[in-house]
């Protein structure tokens, strides 16, 4: 049976080591780090990782700035909301959690975010440096997680065979860039599966890692992974509970049952990338801190 893979004890880890190092910019600088997050809409999914978020940031010590929109809000108004949020000061990190209302272009909203605050690390400043692979970047939370637990697995990574389900900015896009780069953390050789590939178990057999970030429950099956692989699902998605048909469940894209047979380690879900995912977000409003303070 495969070893499964602790994401809430290894996000846990991390925000102690947040804690200590929110101490000590409070020492020296006699403030501490701070978040905005915005949601917009009453979207149930976002309202439980918003919240998350915002306990989780002040658990480490991290100033939390919570901003909850009404769904009718304009563009233009979340659009000067961000330009004051730049413009201030005393807040170190912008999250505008998606997706947002569909009257909202999403670009738009991400680009007019300042870089320097771009914990999420979706602006294209922050997404052209992680591929070039400059260090004064924001890596975004979620593939930044998932490389995290994939090293604490399997330390030396160098020259393995990553397989990535899934191309969208958010995951599959930006943990492909990272992967490849030339560092002891990455330096995979990477396959991206997407909606084109014809045959996806022909690729994810191949891989001595797999992430699956594709957002449909249960696609992955023993058949499709190789004996001895880690396995990084990524997945959320809600489903009518199969023991108990009144109630609804949290399945990944894995088929978690199944590919524990055939695994060296798997994720779970719940408790795999999703706390590792707020843990990277208080990394990077500690690492915007830094860099906005460092002059
Ligand atoms: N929605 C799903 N994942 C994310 C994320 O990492 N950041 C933001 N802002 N919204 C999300």
């Amino acid at each position: 049976m495969a070893i499964i893979i602790d994401g809430k004890a290894i996000a846990s880890e991390i925000k102690e080591e947040i804690k200590k190092e929110v101490l000590l910019i409070e020492k020296q600088y006699g403030r501490k780090p701070t978040l905005a997050v915005i949601l917009v809409g009453n979207n149930p999914a976002s309202e439980v990782y918003v919240r998350m978020k915002k306990k989780t940031s002040e658990e480490a010590g991290i100033n939390s700035m919570q901003i909850l929109l009404d769904e009718n809000t304009t563009q233009q108004e979340l659009l000067t909301l961000i330009n004051q949020l730049n413009a201030d000061n005393s807040v170190n990190g912008i999250l505008v959690q998606l997706p947002l209302p569909s009257h909202i272009n999403e670009n738009d909203i991400i680009t007019a975010i300042d870089p320097v605050k771009d914990v999420d690390g979706f602006h294209p400043v922050n997404m052209g440096k992680l591929v070039i692979g400059q260090q004064d970047c924001f890596i975004p939370c979620t593939p930044y997680g998932c490389q995290e637990l994939i090293i604490r697995t399997m330390p030396d990574i160098k020259g393995k065979h990553l397989v990535v389900v899934g191309r969208s900015n958010i995951v599959g896009k930006p943990l492909a860039n990272l992967m490849i780069q030339k560092n002891n953390m990455a330096n995979c050789i990477v396959t991206v599966c997407h909606t084109a590939t014809k045959d996806i178990g022909y690729y994810t057999t191949q891989a001595d890692i797999l992430v699956v970030a594709v957002g449909r429950a249960n696609m992955i099956t023993k058949d499709m992974v190789k004996k001895g692989a880690v396995v990084i699902d990524v997945g959320i998605n809600r489903i009518q509970d199969p023991a108990n048909p009144d109630k609804t469940k949290l399945v990944g894209d894995v088929k978690f049952d199944e590919v524990s047979e055939v695994a060296y380690a798997i994720t779970p879900v719940p408790g795999g990338v999703g706390p590792m995912t707020i843990a990277m977000l208080l990394k990077n409003t500690v690492k915007a801190f830094k860099l906005q303070n460092m002059k």
